[in-house]
């Protein structure tokens, strides 16, 4: 007899969604178990002799779980399949990563650096839900320069669309031929929040690197490439 998890622990496990997204997806009707669609919660299933379905295709649980950091060049979507046919993060993992594994979060097209990809959804949920306040560092290049009052704007907040950021750490450090470099920590995930915000203040990112999430640090993985995480940067970041 194979293990019995409940439905949403099993999706969780199939990397498709967080255990509390995987509830949603279950209220909503989008899961069946062998031929019958269950909208309640705390049924149970046998892993190896039931089979579930989200939306009609089959899901398998992965036992094995899979943690990685990808140093993303610009010019890649984070997504795993591009309505656009274009480059995508899973090209640069899936040669050797043979499970399915998903970007916990989202680096924009043009932004480079730290994107962690696994398939266990809670650590995605754990790193990416805004109540953690996981502190997430980018460096940005800006087209010429930035007032002490833009930055000072930053550090206490902005508002960007109807939203005003939370205070935010800034540091510059450099400016040279025309391009200021400043390295921003902030804790939450809106869109293209980093580039708005200095947008707010009146300047345009010419580039964005994210360096860290929390203290796991990109260091010197080169562009392009993937390592995994240390256990250590595991339990950090799933605390
Ligand atoms: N902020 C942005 O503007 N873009 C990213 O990719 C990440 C944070």
């Amino acid at each position: 007899m194979g293990e019995i998890v409940r439905l949403q622990k099993y999706i969780a496990m199939s990397g498709a969604a967080s255990r509390r997204a995987a509830e949603e997806m279950i209220k909503d009707g989008r899961v069946k178990i062998n031929a019958e669609t269950v909208r309640e919660m705390g049924i149970k299933v046998e892993i190896g002799a039931d089979k579930v379905y989200l939306d009609g295709k089959e899901i398998k649980p992965e036992l094995k779980k899979y943690y990685i950091m990808l140093n993303k060049p610009a010019g890649f979507v984070t997504t795993v399949n591009d309505q656009f046919d274009r480059p995508t993060v899973m090209d640069l993992v899936e040669k050797e990563i043979k499970a399915r594994v998903f970007p916990v979060g989202r680096l924009d097209y043009d932004t480079e650096g730290l994107l962690l990809l696994t398939n266990d959804g809670d650590f995605t949920y754990k790193v990416t839900h805004p109540k953690f306040h996981m502190n997430k560092t980018y460096i940005a290049d800006i087209r010429g320069g930035i007032t002490i009052k833009g930055l000072n704007a930053l550090r206490r907040g902005v508002v960007i669309e109807d939203y005003k950021t939370s205070p935010a750490e800034v540091e510059m450090l450099s400016c040279e031929k025309g391009i200021t470099t400043i390295k921003i920590t902030i804790h939450e995930g809106k869109n293209r929040q980093v580039r708005k915000m200095f947008e707010a203040v009146g300047c345009k990112v010419s580039r964005l690197k994210r360096i860290s999430i929390g203290n796991v640090e990109l260091g010197n993985l080169p562009q392009g490439r993937w390592r995994y995480l240390t256990s250590h940067e595991i339990n950090y970041l799933s605390k």
